[in-house]
């Protein structure tokens, strides 16, 4: 079924890998791919087996001029070289109709045919459009694992309402495919402003040890440092992303490095930070530790007081801001629950950071563990109060603004 894939197409055009996945909306592709070609797009098409009960590869070999991929195990000899290839070809990797069943095996990482290896290997951004039965939609399953696919990423263009073909109505009616096709535009022409940068993030609570079972930490969920770091990465930089123990996914491309006590934060930020030409400071690392550790878990005394004494941190920012270079550009955020403003500003010049993110942790919709903020950002020129936005939005203004700060930073030194 699978001939040997011609990658000799017009390297200047973008190239969209079409996935199709096994459900009556699958004849839609067609027309999804002849909208892409109409924009200029050069366009690969993968089937899943099942899809081609719906319709015969030879219709899209046909209209997009080249071999259609479906079985990675007809030649042995090539399946490797063909699905690393195709998933290094394409600028976007759009899968449309996407069924319950891919969804669920890309958020689980399986790849055991063409389509689902080779979606698993490529490193441009994917988006799904899913269509199915409205039952399988809601189902709790198909929805957490779509929620998976977001955080790492995954761009949805989520089903429309309506009658489907197994006659029931509702959610799960494949989105026009003039939808389809213009978002899947604006993800090929967005900007990669932050392209040949290198970005590091922080993220995430500090866990600082008390015995063998027991530590302090705080709320911070990961999530704003998260976002950061997955905008940084669509926008073209390439990330390091320092995290604390989060329940989240990994934003996909990203290199995550795992850190658990501040001094562990220090540690592996002091190993990184040289070649970074962006740090963004959003973990939210413990100021003191206890001065010792029991070795054995503490044991319950009725009637007594427990002290722990505790000593200072580093503070990590304070260090690195102390050793930057003048190209460097360094952000930190301050959480504050009074005087945010002020006290943000304090820490803007005792951190010697170039920008601070200022939080009202207290203000409903922002700060710890939820998914929006409301932020100011305060360089040593400018004061910007943003409204109520989600943490993605949020990420981009920052970055925005970094991209800003940057050049000024690159004309003095
Ligand atoms: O993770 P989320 O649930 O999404 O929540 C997001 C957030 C509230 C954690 C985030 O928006 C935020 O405000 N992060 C900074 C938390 C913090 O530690 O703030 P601070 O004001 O105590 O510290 C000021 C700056 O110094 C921060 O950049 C902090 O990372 C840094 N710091 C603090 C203490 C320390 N020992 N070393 C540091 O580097």
């Amino acid at each position: 079924m699978t001939a040997r894939l011609q990658m000799s197409a017009d390297t200047s055009k973008k190239c969209v890998v079409l996935g199709v996945t096994g459900g009556i909306a699958a004849y839609k592709a067609c027309e999804i791919l002849r909208l892409l070609q109409k924009r200029g797009i050069d366009v690969y098409v993968v089937m899943t087996r099942n899809a081609c009960s719906f319709v015969a590869p030879l219709t899209f070999e046909t209209l997009s001029g080249h071999p259609v991929a479906v079985d990675t195990f007809e030649r042995p000899a090539t399946w490797e070289v063909e699905h690393i290839a195709l998933a290094k070809r394409a600028d976007l990797f759009l899968i449309a109709p996407a069924t319950a069943n891919i969804l669920a095996k890309m958020a689980c990482g399986i790849a055991d045919d063409m389509l689902s290896t080779t979606v698993l290997a490529t490193r441009a951004p994917v988006m799904v459009a899913p269509a199915m039965n409205t039952g399988m939609w809601d189902n709790s399953a198909t929805q957490q694992n779509l929620r998976t696919l977001q955080a790492r990423g995954v761009h949805v263009v989520a089903p429309a309402n309506g009658r489907l073909a197994c006659g029931d109505s509702g959610a799960g009616k494949l989105e026009d495919v003039c939808v389809i096709v213009d978002r899947a535009m604006e993800v090929l022409c967005e900007q990669q402003d932050m392209k040949g940068l290198r970005v590091m993030v922080t993220a995430g609570p500090t866990r600082e040890p008390l015995d063998p079972v027991r530590y302090i930490s705080n709320r911070s969920s990961g999530k704003m440092g998260y976002a950061i770091a997955a905008a940084a990465q669509r926008r073209g930089a390439e990330v390091t992303l320092l995290t604390g123990p989060v329940s989240l996914d990994a934003p996909a491309g990203v290199k995550t490095i795992p850190f658990t006590t501040t001094q562990d934060l220090l540690d592996r930020a002091l190993e990184h930070a040289a070649d970074q030409d962006i740090l963004i400071q959003a973990a939210a690392p413990a100021d003191y530790r206890a001065k010792t550790i029991a070795d054995q878990k503490i044991k319950k005394q009725s009637g007594a007081e427990l002290v722990f004494e505790m000593v200072e941190n580093p503070d990590v920012a304070a260090t690195l801001g102390r050793d930057k270079r003048p190209d460097q550009l360094f952000i930190g955020f301050a959480a504050e629950t009074q005087h945010v403003q002020e006290n943000a500003q304090g820490k803007l010049i005792k951190k010697n950071l170039d920008m601070i993110v200022a939080n009202d942790v207290t203000a409903p919709g922002a700060g710890f563990d939820v998914d929006t903020n409301i932020v100011t950002i305060i360089s040593r020129e400018e004061i910007r109060q943003l409204p109520l936005m989600s943490k993605a939005d949020v990420a981009d203004r920052i970055l925005d603004e970094a991209l800003i700060l940057k050049q000024k930073l690159a004309v003095r030194s």
